[in-house]
């Protein structure tokens, strides 16, 4: 049985566009043989990475304090569910031409030289092996395809650095461009996700 982590990130919950992207990859898989696991992003409220928990991630375990044992497991925990899915859904909102400061914080846990990815002479190597990430983007304006659309690279170098290069990038855009233009770009992402679910 093929197992999904689906990521949710909206500020607004359930009634985050793209949360609505995630309700219908969510409806399309319901009836397959795939196992779901569900995490908002928002929810899990993580801090800023700081130096402390770095500290702790270049501590040997067995010469970690309390705190710095606690701290690791932040991140050891993260990446170990990574690790147990087959495919990554993450649904995100375009913020400030960006990703959510949330999504950025569990990249940082999930980002570990050693354990996700490696230096090599031919430059960093990920060590996340057969794993594909699904990307469904909600977003108020047009940018796919452009230069203004930072986010997107952004998005693919985070899971490409630790070696999921299997990727795909579903987009419902111009949300914030009136009722039209939201009603036929949550349609079309629909379409392609039942499309990509009906591959996996
Ligand atoms: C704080 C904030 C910043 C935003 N910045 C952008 C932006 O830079 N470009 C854009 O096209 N839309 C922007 N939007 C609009 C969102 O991308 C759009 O409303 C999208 O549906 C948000 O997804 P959500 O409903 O899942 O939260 C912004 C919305 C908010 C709340």
């Amino acid at each position: 049985m093929k197992k999904v982590l689906l990521l949710t990130s909206s500020l607004f919950g359930d009634n985050g566009n793209s949360s609505q992207l995630a309700a219908a990859f969510k409806a399309e898989v319901a009836d397959k043989n795939i196992s779901l696991t569900e995490k908002d992003l928002v929810a899990l409220n993580l801090p800023h990475l700081d130096a402390a928990e770095l500290v702790s991630w270049m501590t040997p375990a067995e010469q970690r304090s309390e705190e710095q044992a606690a701290l690791a497991q932040r991140s050891d925990l993260l990446i170990e569910e990574l690790l147990a899915h087959d495919v990554v859904v993450l649904a995100v909102p375009l913020y400030n031409l960006g990703i959510p400061s949330q999504v950025k914080a569990y990249f940082d846990r999930l980002e570990r030289a050693g354990v996700t990815f490696k230096y090599t002479e031919q430059g960093p190597k990920g060590l996340v092996e057969g794993k594909k990430a699904v990307v469904l983007a909600a977003r108020g304006g047009v940018y796919a395809g452009t230069d203004w659309d930072s986010q997107t690279p952004h998005l693919a170098s985070l899971f490409g650095l630790m070696g999921i290069s299997d990727q795909r990038f579903i987009y419902a855009e111009g949300l914030n461009m009136g009722e039209e233009k939201k009603a036929e770009a949550i349609g079309s992402a629909k379409a392609e996700i039942a499309e990509l679910v009906a591959a996996l």
